[in-house]
């Protein structure tokens, strides 16, 4: 399969090899997006199927010379792999092609490292890019020295490998304790505005489902914008003015990929952890995608591990454009609560129908109040602290708990309801109009 030559970006022949595990197969196609979402220029696809990879090439020689003439034929400036590489697999090929190769961590790692907005995010990126690199280390580490001035750095003796891998360590810890620093004022200023009663609305969704697509139509927008009396030095977080629940900030979060390598996990979930700790998550997905249902389950299967499936979910069906015959609507619960809406971030209609729906989940049903549980509660106060819902608690005299709660009033109900215990009972009034502070 050719490409059409491009005009700009670096010429890449990318390299997808079946061996035939279902569940270890990485879709080509989404490889190509991702190479693309890196800044790459793919010009040739080489493709093939082997029972296992070679240990000095990881393809075969065939393929080897299939991959050098495409190469050749393009000349092209990266070869990509849709695999992890082993260091001295990566070493051997760039070798023999006399070209740079990346494997799968290095691309995806590259596309973080273009993505992570936060100050927590990049160094997390960094951190893993450096134990990345730090299994690559043959290859020389000028850009470390660089960094840290390097004349005088290296000690009588040392060789060139050792001194590296001072540095190396050295920076990831430097970066460790930045991180500690950064996570606990992340912390703080989570405090400040759940103390402040601004609501946050996080965005996620996998890879392409146009997030950022949206949040910039949003904050770009006069009627949806709040003025930047919130600013922030991170452009990832603006606030908006959603009616009823007044002030709220949207955040937008580095897309899902499937089959993240396992040494990247924890440099994604730090991007997002503002959504961990969000009042609801829209969750944004390209309605026009054959993966669609995939892409949706990779995305709840990642907020389970962090700890967000609890959380307050609309769903945001985009790309409505793409669809034929396909207008602008909200789908509702069987109790008339919003649980999707159908837009386009493109076009922008639809997106007063996701204010609407905004309005009804965080304005109209949101309870404030402070319930008093007796001690044998205490999975729900468990379940109210899953849901990131509970301000403040203190023992009563009679040993019950009393318990401050901002959320929507009909997931307490749910709460409620899954543990079997009457909302009377604890002085939770049933009519909607009864719910108000
Ligand atoms: P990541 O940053 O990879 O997580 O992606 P994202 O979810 O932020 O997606 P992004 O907003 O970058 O959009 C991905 C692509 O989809 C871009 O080419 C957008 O122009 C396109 N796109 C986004 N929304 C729409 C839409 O409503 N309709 C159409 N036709 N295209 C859209």
């Amino acid at each position: 399969m050719f490409f059409e030559r491009p005009e700009t970006g670096e010429l890449a022949v990318l390299v997808h090899i079946d061996f035939g595990h279902e569940a270890q197969r990485e879709d080509p196609r989404e490889f190509e997006e991702l190479v693309l979402s890196a800044g790459g220029d793919p010009v040739a696809f080489v493709m093939g199927q082997r029972k296992l990879p070679t240990p000095r090439f990881f393809v075969g020689t065939g393929k080897l010379e299939e991959i050098r003439q495409a190469v050749a034929v393009h000349e092209a400036e990266v070869v990509i792999f849709n695999h992890q590489l082993s260091p001295s697999q990566e070493r051997n090929i760039e070798a023999e092609l006399q070209c740079r190769v990346l494997d799968r961590t290095g691309l995806i790692l590259d596309i973080f490292a273009q993505r992570a907005r936060t100050h927590e995010g990049k160094l997390q990126v960094e951190l893993a890019q450096l134990h990345h690199m730090s299994t690559r280390l043959i290859r020389g580490w000028t850009h470390l020295e660089r960094q840290k001035g390097g004349i005088g750095l290296r000690g009588p003796g040392e060789t060139q490998l050792e001194s590296d891998r001072r540095l190396l360590r050295e920076r990831i810890k430097y970066i460790n304790g930045r991180l500690s620093k950064v996570q606990k004022q992340r912390e703080q200023g989570r405090r400040a505005r759940s103390r402040a009663d601004i609501p946050t609305v996080s965005l996620v969704g996998y890879t392409n489902a146009g997030k950022s697509t949206l949040f910039n139509y949003i904050t770009k927008s006069e009627v949806y914008a709040a003025d930047q009396l919130f600013a922030t030095l991170d452009p990832t977080m603006r606030r908006i003015d959603v009616q009823g629940a007044g002030a709220t900030i949207l955040a937008d979060t580095v897309g899902f990929i499937r089959h993240l390598p396992h040494r990247l996990v924890t440099a994604f979930k730090a991007t997002l952890e503002e959504a961990a700790s969000a009042d609801l998550l829209v969750h944004v997905i390209d309605a026009a995608t054959e993966e669609r249902l995939a892409n949706i389950e990779q995305v709840e299967a990642v907020l389970t591990e962090i700890d967000a499936d609890n959380i307050l979910r609309l769903e945001v069906y985009n790309k409505i454009d793409l669809i034929d015959g396909m207008a602008p609507r909200i789908d509702r619960d069987d109790k008339g609560v919003p649980e999707r809406v159908w837009l386009s971030a493109k076009t922008g209609e639809g997106v007063e129908l996701l204010f609407e729906a905004l309005s009804e989940l965080l304005a109209g049903d949101l309870l404030h109040q402070t319930i008093s549980l007796p001690p044998e509660f205490s999975r729900l106060r468990a379940r109210l602290y899953e849901t990131s819902s509970v301000l403040a608690e203190r023992y009563d005299d009679s040993g019950n708990i009393e318990i401050e709660v901002r959320m929507p009033r009909f997931e307490l109900l749910k709460l409620l309801s899954a543990e079997k215990i009457n909302p009377t009972s604890l002085g939770i009034a049933m009519p909607v109009e009864e719910w108000e502070q």
